[in-house]
């Protein structure tokens, strides 16, 4: 990232990594199954595979679920080919993408075990492909499918202009907050646009014609016109503001503190898309974030621990105080849900699956 930010969930399966406490994110794969079954369809219908199909997952991070839509595609595919014996099932590669600094440790046993585990003819793994979905990972139409789940809203760095004119991505002042919510948000969104264009444009160079890519973000409805709070971090950084408050980090620290991520609205992602114009918009499913899920499980506490394994890397990074920033912002964020201060799904947060065809 050209800001230097450490963008890299917890690593490694102890306990406070992303393996273990991405249960919420998981929850939006799963509700993506669907979409990724009719893309699956889409582009056996539509496109010439030539015996061959390349799957890529960008923005994977580590864990078992790191391949979990590929997987799902993988299942469709094999599905299709059971149903008509008469065609030959192509031969599939799977690509799993991240930041360098992602634990490619665990992908990569994950990968292995895929492997193994399935006996299928015509499954060849492909690999781990480290580096920035802001530039060109794959050859020139060299993918079929590309899937992108909770990553995309992650920004190729927080917006300049914010940190040049001294403005925080979070006022400590309630006033001055709330003065300056819609800029803060505005020079996020432009941030996003930016980002967005770029990473459509590089992507349709590397999907054949007709290629079918479903990404998931989580976002806003436009028809919320009172929400001017960036919704991908405003609890954390309420979080972050109480802690200064109390001194247990430093408040100028805070105050160059940016976290690059852009929750677009429904309006917002969809003009993107057409404007940039590589892409047909198949659809866009609008997923309520607890949907599908176990409800119970989703505590305060289970929160929390996912805020860390997402954010733990980059606070320590800018703050310092290793041992405890982590253990302190869990037990802020945990009181924060459990008295009311905040709440999980802030209202008007939901999550914005759009799947795409590549125009030829
Ligand atoms: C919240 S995790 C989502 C992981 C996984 N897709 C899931 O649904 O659980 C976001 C991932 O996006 C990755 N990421 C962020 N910016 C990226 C970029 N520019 N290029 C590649 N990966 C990126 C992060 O490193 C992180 O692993």
């Amino acid at each position: 990232m050209s800001t230097g930010q450490a963008v890299h969930m917890n690593q490694g399966e102890g306990e406070a990594s992303y393996a273990r406490n991405s249960t919420l994110q998981s929850g939006e794969q799963n509700r993506m199954r669907p979409v990724i079954e009719e893309a699956v369809k889409c582009l056996i219908k539509s496109t010439k595979s030539d015996g061959k199909i390349a799957i890529a997952d960008l923005g994977c991070s580590s864990g078992p679920k790191a391949l979990a839509l590929v997987s799902c595609a993988v299942d469709a595919i094999f599905q299709h080919y059971r149903a008509d014996r008469e065609q030959v099932p192509p031969e599939l590669s799977v690509f799993l993408n991240d930041l360098p600094d992602n634990d490619f440790n665990v992908v990569a046993k994950s990968l292995v075990a895929f492997h193994e585990s399935d006996q299928r003819i015509g499954l060849v793994t492909g690999g781990i492909v480290p580096g920035s979905f802001y530039k060109r990972l794959f050859a020139r139409s060299s993918l079929h499918l590309i899937f992108a789940s909770s990553s995309v809203h992650w920004l190729s760095r927080a917006p300049e202009d914010l940190r040049t004119n001294g403005i925080p991505m979070y006022d400590g002042d309630d006033d001055l907050r709330q003065a300056r919510g819609p800029l803060v948000l505005e020079a996020y969104a432009r941030q996003f646009k930016n980002d967005l264009n770029l990473f459509l444009n590089l992507r349709a160079q590397e999907l054949v014609s007709a290629g079918q890519m479903v990404i998931s973000v989580p976002g806003r409805c436009a028809s919320d016109g009172t929400c001017h709070k960036n919704l991908a971090w405003d609890a954390v950084a309420c979080v972050l503001n109480d802690m200064a408050t109390r001194e247990v980090i430093d408040r100028e620290k805070l105050n160059s503190f940016y976290i690059p991520i852009h929750a677009p609205s429904d309006v917002e992602l969809r003009e993107i898309i057409e404007v940039e114009g590589s892409f047909k918009i198949n659809k866009m499913v609008v997923h309520e974030p607890k949907s599908g899920m176990d409800k119970s499980s989703i505590t305060p506490k289970m929160i929390a621990l996912g805020g860390r394994a997402v954010f733990e890397p980059m606070l320590v990074q800018h703050f310092g105080k290793s041992d405890q920033i982590g253990e302190e912002f869990v037990r802020t964020m945990e009181q924060h849900l459990s008295t009311g201060r905040s709440e999980f799904p802030p209202p008007g947060l939901f999550l914005l699956c759009v799947s795409l065809t590549k125009m030829v």
